[in-house]
């Protein structure tokens, strides 16, 4: 079995001594493979643009947690996303830092900063605010609970109805009762045909007035116009966006110079290069010997 890996120098020169120690083949770039029939693994983030010249692939592993940006996949070819304790903890950390940030008036602050205006706004306790998470896989789980230890009134929603212990959680039947309950919503949804385009105008109508908004799903699931027709009516107060649509955000976009939103771009989690390595080898190894593949996507369900 060999991989080809298809991603940055950096990356590549963290990977290459792990592969050889562990002593499996891997071929850093499409241009050094003399022989596509022994690749049986790729790792890229954006895919090559011809899988067909790989004839023995059998996993194509997505560097990252998303998975969205794949093409449909041939028979027989399966798709794992990187799995990693590292990925999942750096976007609970921007979670709980853009639901803090939101529910002190960072947005406001960040403003007044700008022009030297000391005003105090008011401000409660975390207890006062109910948060929705959006998405209950690993991230999810994981960002509900800490912001459940920091006092939050959290509630969970995914279209399974999956459980979180201690967590009121919502399944698809109920989302309107779960956004009637949130003050503050945090999206960590995949990308997939039912989630595209979610958040339009009547999604954030359904919200409690005032609600606020902490973005880390992807950029397609948000209507940015509605986004900021709801921020002009004062039925959303703030949000945070890690992800928009398009991304990179142009330089022009409204989003960048609008007090009531603060934009990162895309960086809520990066995939530690070691853990990323070590997620490759655990495919591989579960390939040979014809385990299930960690990080396994469904492809009916898109994640
Ligand atoms: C980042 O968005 C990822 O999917 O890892």
């Amino acid at each position: 079995m060999a991989l080809l890996f298809l991603s940055s120098p950096e990356r590549a020169a963290v990977w290459a001594p792990i592969f050889e120690a562990a002593g499996e083949e891997m071929e850093i770039g499409e241009a050094a493979v003399s022989d596509p029939s022994a690749i049986t693994h790729i790792l890229c983030w954006q895919p090559p643009k011809d899988i067909s010249r790989y004839p023995n692939l059998r996993v194509l592993i997505s560097s990252g947690a998303g998975v969205d940006q794949m093409p449909t996949l041939p028979e027989g070819v399966q798709l794992s996303r990187t799995v990693a304790k590292g990925i999942e903890e750096m976007v609970r950390d921007w979670v709980v830092m853009a639901a803090l940030m939101l529910h002190r008036n960072m947005p406001i602050y960040l403003a007044q900063a700008a022009r030297g205006d000391w005003r105090a706004h008011m401000t409660r306790g975390t207890g006062f605010t109910r948060v929705g998470v959006m998405g209950l896989g690993r991230i999810g789980k994981l960002a509900a609970r800490t912001l459940a230890d920091l006092g939050f009134q959290v509630a969970g929603w995914s279209r399974s109805g999956a459980r979180v212990e201690g967590i009121e959680t919502f399944g698809e039947a109920d989302l309107e009762a779960f956004l009637g309950r949130t003050d503050l919503l945090v999206c960590l949804l995949p990308l997939t045909p039912r989630t595209q385009g979610l958040m339009d105008a009547a999604f954030l109508a359904r919200l409690p007035r005032g609600a606020m908004l902490a973005h880390a799903g992807r950029g397609a699931q948000l209507d940015m116009t509605a986004l900021r027709h709801a921020l002009d009516e004062g039925q959303i107060s703030a949000a945070m966006l890690d992800v928009t649509d398009p991304e990179p955000l142009p330089q022009d976009h409204w989003a960048w110079g609008d007090p009531r939103v603060i934009v990162t771009p895309h960086i809520a989690s990066e995939t530690d290069h070691a853990e990323g390595a070590a997620h490759a080898l655990n495919v591989i190894r579960a390939t040979r010997e014809g385990r299930e593949i960690p990080g396994l996507v469904d492809p009916l369900r898109g994640y």
